[in-house]
């Protein structure tokens, strides 16, 4: 082939890149270029991967007190900032919390707070280590706490949670429960400085991701496909019955993965107590009832000559058009809930219009042959009626039928 040598380039190349990266995003810290007022000095520190915070601190092994900096930069002036750590568990419950804000008159609060559930206040309490030296500042949008903590010797692996939120006056509101706001935890080495992600955080996105993929696939896309199949195939005359078998094959798979995705889903929803999507999880039940019955439906429609056939197909039209629809709109409510990368709703939202759009064109399409055909059925005196007992219905479907005959 000969195209050994520039492969092994580019292989070495792209490795090379990689590493670079990867040196980059672990030792090329942010944090570490910043100075605080004082000469205040921290050995190690930590850019935390998300909401703009940085931990700075010094950790002495033998007396196991942890002094640290926090920061948090870009923040407004009527919104609180924290930073935990949390003995017992991954999350949020159970953290043990230093906790800033500026109070309307101007001046800082910051206090101590244990977290015992979600539905917190961020109330003031003794944390189950010993605090000394906390203060904060607020300068250039940006919070810093200072604290000195008294850890007992557990080992060189925390678990931090960081977190922000808004003020009603001088009392912190709960804070957003999507995005950045739910990814802010993760493990802490004391002595290297590096900040994981705890399996919980990891874990629990990874899940989310699956459970996004999942119904994106199958309700958001293989759905809506199915339907544009059903509609529009039926036209060309050597796609019968093929389209039918397509139909119910894309619909049935779609189903299958739809409600594993919807398990994911509600297996995520038991997890995170306290956190609730009430619109998602509502219209998510929905439609996986929507969805059962249409397969169902399948089993108990009436043979195509049947007087009650033409009821059965519009039932079962608009069960499918409101299941398409509400799938649409749950994907995009699930999309502000986990907040991917941009790309992706973009992806989809281009998945969508590209669907919409051969719809529109087919739907065009179909009109055009069936006028045509009704055309020179009056003119040809062609019987009317469908013989071979497809799914036919609409305007068209006979027409179309017709020809075939
Ligand atoms: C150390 O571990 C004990 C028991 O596992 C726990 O109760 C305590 O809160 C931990 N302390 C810290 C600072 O993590
Ligand atoms: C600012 O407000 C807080 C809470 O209302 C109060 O405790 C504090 O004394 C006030 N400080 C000044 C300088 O007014
Ligand atoms: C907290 O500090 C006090 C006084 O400095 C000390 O007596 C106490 O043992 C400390 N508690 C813990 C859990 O380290």
């Amino acid at each position: 082939m000969g195209g050994g040598r520039p492969l092994t380039l580019k292989l070495t190349l792209s490795l090379s890149l990689i590493t670079c990266f990867l040196l980059s995003s672990s030792y090329g810290q942010n944090c570490a270029k910043h100075s605080f007022p004082n000469n205040r000095v921290f050995k190690t520190c930590s850019d935390l991967p998300v909401l703009n915070s940085f931990l700075h601190f010094n950790y002495d092994t033998s007396s196991s007190k942890l002094e640290i900096a926090y920061r948090h930069s870009g923040i407004g002036s009527s919104r609180w900032v924290a930073w935990a750590i949390n003995p017992t568990s991954t999350g949020m419950v159970g953290s043990q919390a230093l906790v800033a804000y500026q109070q309307t008159n101007g001046t800082m609060r910051v206090y101590t707070s244990p977290i015992t559930q979600y539905q917190t206040q961020l109330q003031e309490g003794e944390l189950s280590f010993n605090v000394s030296d906390l203060s904060a500042s607020y300068e250039n949008d940006e919070i810093i706490i200072f604290a000195t903590l008294g850890l007992s010797n557990n080992g060189t692996m925390l678990n931090q949670v960081w977190q922000e939120g808004g003020l009603n006056g001088n009392i912190p509101q709960m804070h957003v429960t999507s995005g950045a706001n739910v990814q802010s935890m993760g493990t802490l080495n004391l002595v290297s400085g590096e900040a994981g992600t705890s399996n919980g955080g990891g874990s629990k996105l990874k899940k989310r991701n699956i459970h996004g993929v999942l119904n994106t696939v199958s309700w958001g896309i293989l759905m809506p496909m199915g339907a544009i199949i059903a509609r529009y195939l039926k036209v060309f005359k050597s796609a019968d019955p093929a389209w039918f078998y397509l139909h119910v094959l894309c619909q049935f798979s779609a189903y299958v993965v739809g409600v594993a995705g919807w398990g994911t889903g509600l297996k995520l929803g038991s997890e995170s107590v306290g956190i609730q999507f009430d619109a998602h999880r509502t219209i998510g039940i929905i439609l996986f009832s929507l969805g059962t019955l249409q397969v169902f439906a399948l089993l108990v429609r009436p043979k195509p000559e049947h007087k009650y056939r033409l009821y059965w197909n519009i039932y079962h039209h608009l069960v499918g058009y409101t299941v398409i629809i509400l799938s649409v709109i749950n994907i995009f409510k699930g999309f502000d809930i986990l907040e991917p990368e941009k790309k992706w709703k973009h992806a989809y939202i281009g998945v969508i219009v590209a669907l919409a759009s051969s719809a529109v064109l087919l739907e065009a399409y179909t009109w055009f042959v069936a006028i045509r055909r009704k055309r020179s059925e009056s003119e040809g005196k062609l019987p009317y009626g469908g013989v071979n007992g497809g799914e036919g219905n609409g305007v068209y479907g006979h027409g179309v039928r017709t020809q075939q005959a």
